[in-house]
């Protein structure tokens, strides 16, 4: 395995209108000062870029592959089934079913093939970034500095009594 130190972290979506909730994971990864690309994949529209991409991943000194993906959320699965570096899903919320859909598709993946599966939304693009920075953290002290100040900081700003 590479020094943990360069490895970047791939944002990938399965469309553009999967970015107003992928790119919360940006926002996160930029403050923890981690390296991303960001990557609009298909796995049924671009099945071609799809693979390409994740049989070149490690190459491409990707450590960690965050992909967000709704209703029938196969992307995630099928990148996790091309390489062996840890996926994380995001299920985006759908239109029709607020979500569950792509949570069920991605957390539903049969043994052999994982994926890290995150909530609906938001909240899940969020802890996509958070837990890729503790992944990449195992080797990487100055992402686990700030992974430590956060979560600090985070306790700190919880008010003992409501107002
Ligand atoms: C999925 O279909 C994408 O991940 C997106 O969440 C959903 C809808 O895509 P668009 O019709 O908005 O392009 O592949």
């Amino acid at each position: 395995m590479k020094k943990n130190k360069n490895l970047k972290v791939a944002i990938v979506m399965g469309s553009q209108s999967d970015y107003k909730t992928m790119k919360l994971a940006k926002k996160v990864l930029n403050n923890i000062g981690i390296k991303f690309e960001t990557r609009i994949i298909s796995a049924h529209r671009t099945p071609k870029r799809m693979y390409e991409f994740a049989i070149s991943a490690k190459k491409n000194n990707f450590g960690v592959i965050i992909a967000g993906a709704g209703g029938s959320a196969h992307l995630p699965g099928m990148i996790s089934s091309l390489t062996t570096l840890p996926v994380l899903g995001v299920p985006i919320e759908s239109k029709k079913l607020k979500g569950l859909d792509s949570l069920l598709s991605i957390a539903q993946m049969p043994k052999g093939i994982p994926v890290g599966t995150l909530a609906i939304g938001k909240d899940g693009a969020i802890n996509a970034a958070l837990l890729a920075a503790s992944i990449l953290a195992i080797n990487n002290l100055s992402v686990k500095k700030k992974l430590e100040h956060f979560r600090l900081s985070q306790t700190r700003s919880v008010k003992k009594r409501p107002k």
